[in-house]
C-alpha cells in the first residue's frame, strides 16, 4: 500500500519563550531555531521514519528545498512536490513555552497555491488500494477529497488547524478522521470534555454524524481513542515522557498509527504504538526531526 500526503510544508521559526506572548507585550526569547515543518510534511516524515512507502506532494518556493532534502533522508519520495521561484515556502512562527506547549502563527505561501490541475496530476499517480492523507493547511481540500475518493483511494483527513471552513468539507468521504479534543468537540457541537465519559460521548456523536467514517480522537493527557465503523471503541493511555516541545506530536501520532495499521496491528495496538512515538517526539525539540525512527519505538 502506498501513502500520498498532499499537504503543507513550512519553515518553522521556533522561539523558546518563558510564556506565550500576551497582547501588547514585547518579550525577549530564550532562543530561536529554524526547523522543518508543516503538518503535511511532518506526517509524511512520520510515515517515512516508520518505514512506509510514502509520497509527499507539497507546493513551495525554492527556499524550501532543504526541507525536501530532509524528507528524502527520512525515506519520503518528494518527486511529486511542486517547487517554483515565483512563490515562497509556507512559514510558521512558533512560540514554545517553558512547559513545552506551543502556539503557531502561519503564513501559507505555496501551501495555498494549489490548482485543481496540480491535484489532478498528483492523483494521476495513484489508484485504488492507495491512501491519501490531507490536513487543513492547503487550499482545495474538498476537491482533493472528492477526486481521491472517486479514484478509489482511502481518504484520511486531519482537519487541523480547525476553522469554520471544515464544516463545508465533504467529511462523509473521509474513511478516517484524526481529531484532537478541541476539533472533535467543535465538530460534535459540544464543549471540550474533561473525562473519559465525555470523550466517549463526543465519539458517539461523531459516529452518528459520520457512520461511514472511523474516528480517531487524541485527547492529550487523557490518551487516545478509536471508534471503528462497527462502533467498537479502542483506547490507549498516553506514554509519558518529559515534555520539551509538543510541536508535531499530533503529526507523529497520525503517521505512526497509520503505519502500525498498515503493518497489520489492530486499533488498540496501533494506538499504543502511535502514543509511544508521539511521547518520544515531545521529549525532543522541533517537529519532523524530533520524530523517532521505527526502531526507537519498537525498542528493537
Ligand atoms: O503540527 C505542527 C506543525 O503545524 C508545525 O510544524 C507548523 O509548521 C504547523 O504547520
Amino acid at each position: 500500500m502506498r501513502f500520498l500526503v498532499l499537504g503543507s510544508i513550512n519553515i518553522d521559526m521556533t522561539f523558546r519563550v518563558d510564556h506565550i506572548v500576551r497582547g501588547g507585550e514585547t518579550l525577549s526569547s530564550d532562543g530561536l531555531s529554524v526547523n522543518a515543518g508543516g503538518k503535511g510534511a511532518n506526517q509524511a516524515a512520520a510515515l517515512g521514519k516508520a518505514g512506509m512507502e510514502v509520497y509527499f506532494a507539497g507546493k513551495m518556493g525554492t527556499d524550501g528545498a532543504w526541507i525536501l532534502d530532509m524528507l528524502r533522508s527520512f525515506g519520503v519520495d518528494t518527486s511529486l512536490s511542486i517547487s517554483s521561484d515565483d512563490i515562497h515556502t509556507g512559514q510558521a512562527l512558533i512560540q514554545v513555552d517553558k512547559a513545552g506547549q506551543n502556539c503557531i502563527l502561519l503564513n501559507a505561501g505555496g501551501n495555498k497555491e494549489f490548482t485543481r490541475s496540480d491535484i489532478d496530476k498528483i492523483l494521476g499517480h495513484f489508484s485504488k488500494g492507495d491512501t491519501i492523507i490531507l490536513q487543513n493547511e492547503i487550499n482545495e481540500v474538498a476537491y482533493a477529497m472528492e477526486r481521491a475518493s472517486a479514484a478509489g483511494l482511502a481518504v484520511i483527513l486531519n482537519p487541523s488547524p480547525f476553522d469554520l471552513a471544515i464544516s463545508a468539507l465533504p467529511l462523509h468521504l473521509a474513511d478516517t478522521l484524526f481529531v484532537n479534543e478541541v476539533e472533535s468537540a467543535s465538530l460534535a457541537g459540544v464543549s471540550v470534555p474533561a473525562d473519559d465519559e465525555g470523550f466517549r460521548t463526543v465519539m458517539d456523536i461523531l459516529g452518528n454524524m459520520y457512520p461511514d467514517t472511523r474516528i480517531i480522537l487524541t485527547a492529550g493527557k487523557n490518551g487516545a481513542y478509536c471508534l471503528e465503523k462497527n462502533r467498537k471503541v479502542s483506547f490507549a493511555p498516553i506514554v509519558d515522557y518529559p515534555v520539551v516541545d509538543t510541536t508535531g506530536a499530533g503529526d507523529t501520532f497520525c503517521g505512526y498509527f497509520l503505519a502500525a495499521e498498515a503493518a497489520g496491528k489492530d486499533a488498540e495496538e496501533a494506538l499504543c504504538i502511535a502514543s509511544k512515538a508521539a511521547g518520544i517526539a515531545v521529549s525532543r525539540s522541533g517537529a519532523m526531526q524530533a520524530m523517532p525512527w521505527a526502531g526507537e519505538v519498537s525498542g528493537e
